[in-house]
């Protein structure tokens, strides 16, 4: 079942919206998110390249500019919350993405399943044990063509059974990562960063693995001076 909708509701990162975000200075009605462009300091933002015949964006390049991809991949409907269960009409990595892209502006890639997840929470379990076991590579529906217009990657996901989704691995993997910097950011329910660091590791072993940020999923509305102390640190915000 595809339960992912273009949502606009505040406080929300539409897909359309995210990919779209670099060229529609405009759209900042969606998610309450600015849309001052992408790219740290860049004020003409690429747009992004989501591969299937998609041509590769022209791109603004200024000396010593850090240019920044925020790709990402979250989840929508039954998750889990508090012990229990919770439905999510916006996934948390999602929630988390939109304010470190309001923090820094960036370009900003939804990863998407060509299967997507199931709505149920044990569904998406069960399916990501199975996937885990058999190092499955789950396809991605909107494949990035090359990230070779940027130099600094933040990668975010949920953390699922105490690493990254394999889909994260398949994306991951399929790009070139030589002299980029990775850094990961995920939301998560008790397991903190999990495996994450040595899963991107693996799956990119010509890339910089930088700090990764950790935030509560339950807790991710809260989570912007977390995101902005991070962000800091890594020197993508003054
Ligand atoms: C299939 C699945 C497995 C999960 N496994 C873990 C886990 O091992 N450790 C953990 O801390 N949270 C786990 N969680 C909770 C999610 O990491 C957490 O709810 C996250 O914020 C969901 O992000 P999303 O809404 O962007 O998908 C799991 C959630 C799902 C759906």
């Amino acid at each position: 079942m595809r339960h992912r909708q273009t949502r606009t509701t505040r406080g929300t990162l539409s897909r359309r919206s995210l990919v779209h975000a670099a060229l529609a200075v405009g759209a900042a009605a969606v998610a309450g998110i600015g849309t001052s462009g992408c790219g740290a300091s860049r004020t003409e933002p690429s747009p992004l390249a989501t591969g299937r015949g998609t041509p590769m964006p022209e791109t603004t390049e200024r000396p010593g500019e850090r240019r920044i991809l925020l790709a990402y991949y979250s989840r929508t409907g039954e998750n889990y919350y508090y012990g229990g269960r919770r439905i999510l009409e916006v996934g948390n990595t999602e929630v988390l993405a939109g304010m470190i892209r309001q923090l820094i502006g960036c370009d900003v890639y939804e990863i998407e399943a060509a299967d997507p997840y199931p709505y149920s929470y044990d569904a998406t379990v069960d399916r990501n044990v199975r996937e885990q076991n058999d190092s499955a590579r789950p396809d991605i529906a909107n494949p990035l063509r090359s990230i070779s217009d940027y130099d600094t990657v933040l990668v975010g996901s949920p953390i699922w059974n105490n690493r990254v989704p394999m889909i994260m691995s398949t994306f991951v993997e399929s790009l070139d990562f030589g002299g980029k910097t990775l850094y990961p950011f995920v939301t998560y329910a008790v397991s903190g960063l999990g495996s994450t660091e040595r899963d991107y590791a693996a799956s990119a072993p010509s890339a910089t693995i930088g700090e990764g940020l950790a935030v509560r999923g339950e807790e991710v509305q809260s989570a912007q001076s977390q995101a902005e102390q991070w962000l800091r640190r890594l020197r993508l915000r003054s």
